[in-house]
């Protein structure tokens, strides 16, 4: 005969074994200072650094909550929403009470709406299966580091690159090997570097096009032979276009273009302008489909039910047209910072062609951009995120103690832009001034 439970006769401060558990106004057994943690962290977490942009958009946000007038052209999302029958999707889906968890690689309709898309889009027959929804690129580019990269194995991806790129390999104990790229190149990976920087713990490549925090774009020929070379050596490929809808200059083509074995990351985040629904894909080769599925469903279980439901609408007529729309406000917005940039003395080598950022060069005015960043908030009101960089050398620089260059995003209403660039050159010329004054006897 089981016992009946006596609910309320537990005494919970000192249950079997000693251990102490909380009670709700007494004092736990260990409290004497909160910063006091006496096991330590895995030693990887060492090795990965803040994400920079977020912490200036913390300094950006007290100097606001102060009441001080922000600018922001930092962080690369776009000031646009999601169209109105993405929001009526939502609506609906939480509604009719669609939040249990889907399947580990995403709603069927969403899978097939994405791979619909690459049919109509780029021309690309693609099967639905082969496709996975993460919670953005992020997971994505996670989840495929987490498949691909053994411990030690070597990554390649340029520096500059998205910040966030070595440490998804840090994660799963791999290797970043960034490759040092300059204007030469428009800041892109070539076939000949890949294959200068090739070495026998390499595992594969990690490329975007269009990039952060260039804006560039690997040219479609040149990413078929970067493809080839990885191909060649035995390594994976991963190319990250989740800019490739912001594509300027020509009509965009899909890496996937190139054979069935590449990885693809995308995401409803830039193009689709939903960063904060948090949703992704990822395209995987069909033989590998199983195995991403198994770990997507031990990661994550799954990407949030309601933006997928809700995401499926951002194939329809009405919002492709809005986005569309959309995309040429963007390019219009890069037609005026990028030689308003130039103008206020800040070279941007390179034309963006795609994305919202343009990535300009500071060292004539600071030999940290960092700082430089610091001291146009506080003395401009304006708020751009830098990244630390070489420019002279563009050597490797793992470790971002090098600071010449920022990237400015164009992502932001244009009204205050022109603002921006007065104030931005207000401030650099005060700063001439101060440097001028300082210099003299
Ligand atoms: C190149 C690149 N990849 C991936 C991401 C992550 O995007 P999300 O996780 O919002 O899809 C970003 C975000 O800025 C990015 O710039």
């Amino acid at each position: 005969m089981p016992q009946k439970l006596e609910l309320g006769t537990i005494d919970l401060t000192e249950p079997p074994g000693g251990v102490v558990l909380p009670v709700a106004g007494a004092p736990t057994a260990y409290n004497a200072d909160p910063m006091d943690i006496r096991y330590p962290l895995a030693q990887r977490t060492a090795q990965i650094e803040p994400f920079h942009v977020m912490e200036l958009t913390k300094r950006a946000a007290a100097l606001e909550a102060a009441g001080r007038p922000v600018i922001h052209l930092n962080i690369g999302e776009p000031d646009f929403t999601a169209p109105e029958p993405v929001v009526a999707a939502l609506e609906r889906a939480a509604r009719a009470g669609h939040t249990q968890y889907t399947t580990a690689t995403g709603l069927a309709a969403l899978r097939e709406a994405i791979a619909r898309d690459y049919g109509e889009r780029y021309g690309l027959e693609m099967a639905p299966s082969r496709i996975v929804v993460t919670a953005g690129a992020s997971a994505a580019l996670s989840l495929a580091c987490c498949a691909l990269v053994d411990p030690g194995a070597s990554v390649l991806m340029t520096d500059p690159g998205y910040p966030c790129n070595r440490h998804f390999v840090t994660a799963f104990d791999g290797v970043p090997q960034p490759v040092a790229v300059g204007p030469e190149t428009r800041f892109q990976l070539t076939r000949a570097l890949l294959e200068s920087n090739w070495h026998a713990g390499t595992r594969g490549v990690l490329v975007a096009s269009p990039a952060n925090p260039t804006g560039t774009s690997i040219p479609f020929d040149e990413l078929g032979r970067i493809v080839e070379a990885a191909r060649a050596r035995g390594g994976f490929t991963i190319v990250d276009e989740i800019y490739l809808g912001l594509s300027y200059e020509n009509a965009p083509r899909s890496a996937l273009a190139h054979g069935d074995d590449l990885i693809v990351t995308n995401s409803f985040s830039k193009y689709f302008h939903m960063t904060g629904w948090r949703l992704g894909w990822l395209v995987v080769p069909e033989a590998l489909a199983s195995a991403f599925e198994k770990l997507a469903q031990n990661l994550y279980i799954c990407a949030s039910t309601l933006a997928q439901h809700a995401a499926i609408a951002c194939f329809d007529p009405a919002s492709l047209a809005e986005y569309e729309a959309r995309r040429n406000e963007f390019r219009r917005r890069r037609d005026y910072i990028v030689p308003a940039l130039r103008n206020a003395g800040l070279p941007v080598p390179v034309t963006p062609d795609g994305a919202f950022y343009a990535w300009a060069d500071c060292s004539a005015h600071s030999d940290d951009s960092w700082q430089f960043a610091l001291e146009l908030l506080e003395s401009a009101f304006m708020f751009r995120w830098c990244r630390a960089r070489t420019s002279a050398t563009m050597t490797r620089c793992a470790t971002c103690d090098c600071r010449t260059r920022t990237r400015w995003t164009g992502c932001r209403r244009p009204s205050p832009a022109s603002g921006v660039t007065c104030r931005a050159a207000n401030a650099l010329e005060a700063d001439a001034q101060r440097r001028a004054a300082t210099r003299r006897p």
